[in-house]
């Protein structure tokens, strides 16, 4: 299964992906994690994202784009992968069809998750990843466990959480509209529990496939 999450900002896109690997068996790939953990080791690449991840706006296409080649391209990403967070333009929409096309191995779905803006602000600020397992709580909704090692996203706090928002409506008046001529575009209502959410995409999944 080739299969692209796309939603904004808080979605749930991370959490169902984590999920969704296990259930399919294929790996996750989010841009959002590769580029953080650049940033964190401090590579050229980190530093080049760091300033466009920090305000809330897009890292440029070239970079992203080049990132993700080099992950679909490894072994574990053959019989398929979850793609969290890109593409997230036409342009990486086109280059990621043209990099599947050359090798026979067209996506699948995108899936889209939908949820209420003002839903999104809480689901953001009240964030915490543990840095260890990747793991993502929510202080409300999911809270960690006393022992997990907390980080609270740079990008996550309520004006730079308003800046992606803006700039994911703006981008997706192009992107999905591209998708959906496609024949790819699934949407899942992501505003319920995080099991139901999954269970809906997996049945959308099944459905397409039958
Ligand atoms: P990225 O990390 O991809 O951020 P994002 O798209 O803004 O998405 P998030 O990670 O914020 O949220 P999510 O949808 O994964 O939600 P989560 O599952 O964590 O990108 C960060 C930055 O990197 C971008 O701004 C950009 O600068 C750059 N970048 C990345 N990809 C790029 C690309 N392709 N092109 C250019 N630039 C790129 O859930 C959120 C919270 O809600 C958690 O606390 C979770 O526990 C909770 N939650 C989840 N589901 C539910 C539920 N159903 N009910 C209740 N709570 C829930």
């Amino acid at each position: 299964m080739r299969i692209v999450l796309v939603g904004p900002p808080a979605s749930g896109k991370g959490t169902q992906a984590n999920v969704l690997t296990e259930r399919l068996g294929v790996p996750k790939i989010s841009t959002g994690d590769m580029l953080r953990a650049a940033l964190a080791a401090k590579t050229e690449l980190g530093l080049k994202a760091a300033e466009a991840m920090n305000s809330g706006k897009l890292v440029p296409d070239d970079v992203v784009i080049g990132l993700v080649e080099e992950r679909i391209a490894q072994a574990d990403a053959q019989k398929g992968f979850i793609l969290d967070g890109f593409p997230r333009t036409v342009p990486q929409a086109e280059s990621l069809a043209a990099t599947l096309d050359k090798s026979g191995t067209p996506l699948d779905a995108v899936v889209q998750i939908d949820v209420p803006r003002d839903l999104l602000i809480d689901r953001a600020t009240l964030r915490r990843t543990d840095k260890r397992t990747g793991q993502i709580y929510h202080l409300k909704y999911n809270p960690p466990p006393p022992d997990a090692d907390l980080e609270h996203r740079a990008d996550d706090q309520e004006e730079t959480v308003r800046a992606r928002l803006d700039q994911y409506d703006a981008m997706t008046a192009a992107l999905l509209p591209y998708y959906e001529a496609k024949g790819l575009l699934v949407r899942v209502d992501g505003s319920g529990a995080p099991k139901g959410v999954t269970e809906e995409i997996l049945r959308l999944l099944s459905e397409r496939k039958s």
